[in-house]
């Protein structure tokens, strides 16, 4: 068993990582100061996989479980899926010190989350994420959101959970394509904070894609650890924080032309890693070496690294203009200084990211 504590005062809580830990989760939530009710969320695939044992689990430990399995994928992720929640915790009498318990990726993760923040003004919202990237990121941190018709996680909030189960064995069931956009996220964490991290990943990475319980184990408690660590300095993302969007403002870009669930989530970021760290190149922030083995280690796991055919780089600028992370109309970006070393820049010009991406668009 791995054991993080994120610190944040009264809102501090833990992140628990084992194989088989869901099969203690019942014990967990029991020791905890939660009332009885419990909505448990999840979706149409990890429903079917791991829904009944945790309702079981959980049912065995005195809880009173309904189980709400909203449809699979980011459209799910809207106010009316977020009403139907608020029904059902309604109709399974939730009052105020009921859990609303997250089993599945980010995008359930993200939902229940919202619910259990706004639902009676908040109740205690506990964590089961069942994705590699919901393991190092989603779940972590306590971002909460569904989305608006014209952009991504638009409406949410900061509603950090009372716990963090991670089930690494959850690993087994997921297809290796999300297994490999998860990867994303932990490269991120490498060139953002970590660089012996990454010196392990260039080493380690077939161990993980092998899902190697060790090796995915030690990947996960790193990349909670950093992201621990980066919230702690800045909950609500008034600077540092943002340092945890490397890769996503050019890869949020890729998402909306290219309609979203073309690219998942981590093959867009990944791209966006190779172009934001060729952009800081141009910008005389990063040398070429580094960009090279960023490129290296993403390409290694077959990821993306150069934009889609037939994409508008105009429409790319314009669409970063919509991005949450733009204030004042100046473009930021979260980018790497060194390997292990980001930085965040504000106000990079529109001609400086031009000619990156103009350099990476397949024709
Ligand atoms: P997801 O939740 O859609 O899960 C990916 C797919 O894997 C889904 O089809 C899901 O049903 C399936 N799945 C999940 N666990 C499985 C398992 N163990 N076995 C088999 N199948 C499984 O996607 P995701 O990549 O986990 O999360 C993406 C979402 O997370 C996006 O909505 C994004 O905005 C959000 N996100 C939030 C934060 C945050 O800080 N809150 C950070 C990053 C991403
Ligand atoms: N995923 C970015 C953040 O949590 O801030």
């Amino acid at each position: 068993m791995r054991n993080i504590n994120v610190a944040l005062g009264s809102r501090s809580y833990p992140i628990y990582i084992a194989n088989g830990l869901i099969n203690d989760l019942g014990t967990y939530l029991s020791e905890m100061p939660l009332g009885k009710e419990v909505l448990l969320v999840t979706d149409t695939n990890v429903g079917p996989l791991y829904g009944q044992k945790v309702a079981d689990v959980l049912l065995r430990a005195g809880f009173q479980v309904a189980v709400a399995q909203v449809p699979a994928g980011e459209s799910t992720k809207t106010l009316d899926q977020a009403a139907r929640l608020y029904d059902m915790a309604f109709d399974h009498g939730l009052d105020r010190t009921c859990p609303v318990v997250a089993l599945g990726g980010g995008v359930v993760g993200d939902l229940a989350g919202f619910v259990a923040a706004t639902y009676m003004r908040g109740v205690p919202f506990v964590q089961v994420p069942t994705t590699l990237l919901a393991q190092v990121d989603s779940s972590v941190g306590g971002k909460v959101a569904v989305n608006h018709p014209r952009g991504k996680n638009i409406i949410g909030a900061f509603y950090q959970p009372r716990a963090v189960f991670i089930d690494v064995d959850t690993l087994t069931t997921l297809s290796l394509r999300e297994l490999k956009a998860g990867l994303a996220e932990v490269i991120k964490y490498g060139v953002i904070w970590d660089k012996e991290f990454f010196a392990w990943l260039e080493e380690n990475i077939t161990r993980v894609l092998n899902r190697e319980a060790d090796a995915l184990g030690y990947v996960i408690e790193t990349c909670c650890i950093i992201k621990a660590a980066v919230v702690e300095q800045d909950e609500t993302e008034q600077g540092r924080r943002a340092i945890l969007n490397y890769g996503h403002t050019v890869g949020h870009a890729i998402e909306t032309l290219t309609g979203y669930g073309t690219y998942l989530h981590g093959e867009a970021v990944a791209v966006g890693m190779v172009l934001e760290a060729q952009l800081a190149r141009k910008m005389g922030l990063l040398e070429e070496e580094m960009v090279i083995r960023i490129q290296n280690l993403v390409s290694s796991i077959q990821l993306p690294v150069s934009l889609p055919t037939g994409l508008s780089i105009n429409d790319m600028i314009k669409s970063m203009y919509t991005d949450k992370k733009v204030t004042q109309s100046k473009l930021t970006f979260a980018l790497p200084t060194s390997i292990g070393v980001a930085e965040v820049i504000r106000g990079v010009t529109e001609s400086e990211i031009f000619s990156t991406l103009a350099e990476r668009l397949i024709v």
